[in-house]
């Protein structure tokens, strides 16, 4: 309520993809981007006021691990985290989740040509497979697809992802990338001579978190699927992710 105290709402300090969510520069605490606005959005359609302060999560050379960033809610250092979080089952054992605000599934990039089909064939070769530093993709990748941890090469940004896709895996790059689909549609918006290929093999969205029970967690799902319908998580959505200098 409006006598409540300031929530600590963990931030990933992002290093690429910022389109996402950014620290504002010179600042400690303000960020921007699309997660930020959705989170704005949805924060000013609740029938009181939410006062929060963000705190930057990671140290600023790499994205940091979101899994580690959601576990410290359970650890009091949050009481919530926005970003660009997936909702994936590692994290709703231990978090509550709004409703999700993006869609993102986990997609195969390939540069055109490539003799690999989506994500079965990708995992019966022996090809380097790049991931996003931080994202669940690695363990994803790792755990439920049992791909060996000596194929998965940590990528930080979208010029690492150009220089591992053109370098291919005999010139120490990868023969294709896994991530979820935000990134990869930003990706390719500026890198022409990749693509996705297959179907996107897993199906899940990005929401904010919580701890359990939270009536945040409720009310601001109510929220964003008020923005959903009136339209506004489409016009946030084109304000920071439409461009495409390949068409
Ligand atoms: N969206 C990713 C995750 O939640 C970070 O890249 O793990």
């Amino acid at each position: 309520g409006p006598m409540g105290k300031e929530l600590k709402i963990g931030v990933p300090l992002r290093v690429s993809y910022k389109e996402f969510v950014s620290q504002i520069r010179g600042t400690e605490n303000m960020f921007k981007g699309f997660c930020i606005d959705v989170f704005t959005a949805a924060v000013n359609l609740l029938p009181y006021a939410v006062p929060v302060k963000f705190i930057p999560y990671g140290n600023g050379k790499e994205n940091p691990s979101y899994t580690h960033m959601v576990e410290m809610i359970t650890t009091g250092n949050f009481d919530g985290v926005v970003g660009d979080v997936a909702i994936v089952t590692n994290r709703t054992k231990i978090v509550d989740f709004t409703q999700p605000y993006a869609a993102s599934g986990l997609v195969v990039v390939a540069p055109g040509g490539t003799p690999i089909k989506g994500i079965e064939s990708l995992r019966e070769r022996d090809d380097p497979i790049g991931y996003q530093v931080g994202s669940f993709a690695e363990s994803y990748l790792r755990n439920e697809l049992n791909i060996s941890e000596s194929r998965l090469v940590p990528l930080g940004t979208p010029e690492a992802y150009a220089k591992a896709l053109k370098d291919g895996p005999s010139k120490g790059g990868v023969a294709a990338i896994v991530d979820e689909r935000p990134y990869v549609e930003l990706f390719l918006s500026s890198n022409c001579a990749y693509r996705i290929v297959g179907q996107e093999f897993t199906k899940s969205g990005w929401g904010f978190a919580f701890p359990r029970d939270s009536p945040l967690a409720i009310d601001l799902s109510t929220a964003i699927l008020e923005l959903a319908e009136n339209g506004d998580l489409q016009r946030i959505h084109d304000k920071w992710l439409m461009k495409n200098a390949c068409t």
